[in-house]
């Protein structure tokens, strides 16, 4: 990899700037997924046992108006991160000020504190959100040298990464980084072949530039969920009341056209003839969805087929839940393939992309089984897409 990372840099008695992404679900104030806050520990604990003089900062949510910052102070994740690392975390509740620059020079080596969502700046004209040119000099005056390890966030050109890193002499990955931009970006690169995708989710829409983008790398593209509806509509066949993107359909048909034979869609359906956990499911041929049922999962000869395919792979990308995983009933197809991936550990790489994948994988209790789980949702379908990310771009060069 050709980007500067944690390792290059002598942390002692720096104040080192670090960008996270803990912009993590909550719910009445309770963290309901902590794995972004897990994920960033190496690069903390490698900060503070190093002696830096850490400085964390994410956004959280969206912050239109100032009733939206209640529910997004970061101060519950703070306390979190603090009992994960065992170790006291100052919460510092503004993003700049003189309590903040007094709190960041009382810091000793091996200190560390974080302070408030980086959005709260965005009442005042978007400064976070716009990349304002005097927020990241600001932000860049408080520390000596810059970690970005929010790989979440790379997608997105703000003043917390971006704006920064244009005002501060040393901008390095952290391991949380690091790890997406080689499992990511490296295996786009160079693969180890037969690279297989499997692609699932509800709208072509969302993924037409990702199954682009693979159709040039990978040896295969599997589709599933409720985006293979358009795509057999595209061939002619009766999709019954199932998701289907009908603006979409010439799309599809010049997709199935530009992938000469790569993409598999399935032969059979599991249907059911209302969108509810206890509907009664039916299994149908995909050319033979009556009027009145929608596709709510993969059928069982096309789990068998996908299986096969993924068995083959020496590299395999997930994006994107083959069925409706929420209802036990029609998770059936996404844990299958689930579970055959996580059986490839030791022979394939096998990573799968943020978002609802990765809370399936997690739901399943599979998380330990994979190369990569990505803790990226926009940023790595963009990553997928084949996009230059601007978090990573404003990394140095080594
Ligand atoms: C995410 O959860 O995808 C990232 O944290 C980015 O959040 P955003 O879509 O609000 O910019």
């Amino acid at each position: 990899m050709a980007k500067k990372t944690i390792r290059d840099l002598s942390l002692k008695g720096k104040k080192v700037l670090v960008r996270v992404d803990f912009n993590v679900p909550m719910k009445d104030g309770v963290i309901t997924d902590e794995n972004r806050i897990v994920q960033a520990l190496p690069t903390l604990r490698h900060i503070i046992d190093e002696g830096g003089r850490a400085i964390v900062f994410s956004h959280l949510g969206r912050i239109k108006e100032p009733s939206d910052q209640e529910k997004n102070t970061l101060q519950p994740v703070a306390t979190r991160l603090g009992e994960l690392l065992e170790k006291n975390v100052t919460f510092v509740p503004v993003t700049r000020g003189k309590a903040l620059e007094d709190a960041v020079n009382q810091l000793k080596d091996g200190d560390i504190l974080m302070f408030e969502n980086t959005r709260f700046e965005d009442l005042d004209g978007k400064k976070e959100s716009k990349n304002n040119p005097e927020l990241g000099a600001y932000w860049a005056s408080l520390g000596d040298v810059f970690v970005n390890d929010a790989f979440g966030t790379a997608h997105r050109e703000h003043a917390s990464n971006v704006g920064i890193s244009s005002n501060i002499g040393t901008t390095v990955a952290g391991f949380l980084l690091e790890k997406e931009i080689r499992f990511i970006g490296g295996t786009l690169e160079a693969p180890e072949r037969p690279l297989v995708a499997i692609l699932g989710g509800a709208k072509v829409s969302d993924k037409i530039n990702v199954i682009k983008n693979l159709l040039n790398v990978a040896d295969k593209v599997l589709i599933g969920g409720g985006m293979a509806y358009t795509f057999f509509k595209a061939l002619g066949y009766d999709v019954g009341t199932s998701l289907l993107e009908a603006d979409k359909v010439d799309l599809a048909k010049e997709l199935l056209d530009l992938a000469g034979g790569k993409i598999l869609l399935g032969t059979d359906v599991v249907t059911a003839k209302t969108f509810d956990p206890d509907s009664e499911k039916n299994i149908r041929p995909v050319d033979g969805i009556p009027a009145d049922e929608m596709g709510m999962d993969i059928g069982p000869e096309t789990r068998e087929l996908f299986k096969k395919a993924i068995l083959e792979a020496k590299t395999v990308i997930w994006n994107g839940p083959l069925g409706v995983f929420e209802f036990e009933r029609f998770a059936e197809g996404t844990k299958t393939i689930a579970t055959v991936i996580a059986s490839m550990k030791s022979t394939a790489t096998t990573i799968i992309g943020g978002g609802d994948s990765a809370a399936a994988v997690i739901g399943f209790g599979l998380e330990d089984d994979f190369t990569h789980i990505s803790t990226g949702g926009g940023a790595s379908l963009e990553y997928f897409e084949g996009k230059t990310l601007p978090g990573i771009q404003c990394v140095d060069e080594r």
